[in-house]
């Protein structure tokens, strides 16, 4: 059983549409300012659950110089992935795979990032051990999902900050993390269990928690 127990998952057409919409824009914008600044030169870079491969798409925009593969699950968001016109950048490698079952040898990649998809793994421990076992040494995996502690204090400040309407950020908030969003106690007890002593639970830009493991370089 995953995190969160069943809760409906929008087709993949449909998760495409929204993830083009502008609150959408503007979160993988603040993800990509999270995670592009500090990848070494040259890094290979793995998006697990990448879904229609936005994520990967904005980094490829700020590094030019980085390495890019997403996998997901489900062929028909790898499909949307391909498909998907693709800025100037590095063109990612879109692969189909389990989370619980990477399809890569041991400590090949930089950085593993997982963005709004570990709360479905059914096994999020055995995903997290998996994530940590593709890291080089001194490689880091990043998970984000949505903050369940959100309140409207923090989706306030998100909104003037990117100059967004405070309703539309609300209510488009709160209903995507209904049944999406994960609590502290669920990411500490999750990475607690796979970090072996080398992780920690960050906030960042108000409504994400980012779930960091470390591989000891
Ligand atoms: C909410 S979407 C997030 C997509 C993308 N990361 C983003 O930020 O837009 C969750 C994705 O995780 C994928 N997924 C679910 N279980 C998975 C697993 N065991 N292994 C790989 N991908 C998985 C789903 O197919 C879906 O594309």
């Amino acid at each position: 059983m995953n995190i969160l127990g069943r809760h409906p998952e929008p087709p993949p057409w449909l998760y495409n549409l929204l993830a083009r919409g502008p609150l959408a824009r503007r979160i993988y914008r603040r993800l990509v300012a999270d995670l592009a600044p500090g990848l070494p030169p040259g890094a290979r870079v793995l998006d697990v659950g990448t879904g229609p491969g936005y994520l990967l798409g904005y980094l490829a925009q700020e590094r030019q110089d980085v390495q890019l593969w997403g996998l997901d699950l489900d062929y028909r968001m790898v499909r949307l992935a391909r498909r998907k016109k693709h800025p100037p950048g590095p063109i990612p490698e879109w692969v189909v795979g389990d989370a619980l079952a990477l399809p890569f040898g041991d400590a090949v990649f930089d950085r593993v990032v997982a963005s709004f998809s570990l709360h479905i793994w059914p096994d999020p421990q055995g995903g997290l051990k998996e994530l940590r076992r593709l890291l080089k040494p001194g490689g880091r995996a990043w998970i984000y999902e949505m903050k369940r502690e959100t309140g409207a204090r923090a989706l306030r400040a998100f909104s003037r900050e990117e100059g967004l309407p405070f309703p539309l950020v609300y209510l488009s908030f709160k209903s995507a993390s209904w049944g999406h969003s994960l609590g502290a106690r669920d990411l500490t007890a999750a990475l607690g269990q796979a970090g072996e002593g080398n992780w920690r639970l960050d906030t960042v830009h108000h409504l994400f928690w980012r779930g960091e493991l470390a591989k000891r370089s």
